[in-house]
């Protein structure tokens, strides 16, 4: 096992599209996985994706704590779980705003609009399908972390850029996210 170096924004990996994993049970995908989570347990954060430690594949990994919970419906708790070639289907057309910030901006946080509620499917690293229906927090993880995959960070799904700022500074002046 390894800790990985983050890849930071403006970093070519984090802006191209990733490959689908044509063996997701392969030996380098499991040590990766393991790379990654322990990558993640090292510098926290709920989710991490292969392009931020500059490897150009379809998977990431991603946890919910049962702090994080909206209390929506489908927002369920998840212990460190792996998703390989994701595929994310919104259920309806609400959004909602919230908080997110990303190993590769570090010291940022931004206030972003996500689905509330999403199907996701991939495999794990054993080979089975998964196939989960879920909202809130676990919905925003997953979208997050998947937006990696397509080149795609936080601050570009922003939709007003007020809401951007430094962590620390937003720890001094609060905002409250009204529902949209
Ligand atoms: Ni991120």
């Amino acid at each position: 096992m390894a800790i990985l170096k983050i890849a930071r924004m403006g970093h070519p990996v984090l802006r191209r599209r990733a490959d689908s994993v044509a063996d997701p049970t392969a030996p380098e995908i499991q040590r990766l996985l393991d790379d990654m989570a322990e990558t993640m347990a090292d510098i926290g954060g709920a989710g991490l994706a292969a392009p931020q430690v500059h490897v150009p594949l379809r998977v990431v990994i991603f946890r919910v704590p049962a702090e994080r919970l909206s209390g929506a419906e489908d927002d369920v708790a998840q212990d460190l779980a792996a998703l390989i070639n994701p595929v994310i289907e919104p259920l309806g057309e609400d959004m909602e705003l919230g908080w997110e910030g990303c190993l590769s901006v570090p010291g940022l946080k931004g206030a972003v609009p996500r689905y509330s509620r999403i199907r996701y499917r991939g495999v794990g690293p054993d080979g089975a399908a998964i196939d989960r229906t879920v909202s809130g927090f676990h919905a925003r993880v997953v979208q997050h972390e998947c937006d990696h995959l397509d080149g795609i960070l936080y601050p570009q799904r922003m939709t007003d850029m007020r809401l951007l700022m430094f962590v620390e500074e937003g720890a001094r002046y609060p905002i409250s996210l009204e529902p949209a």
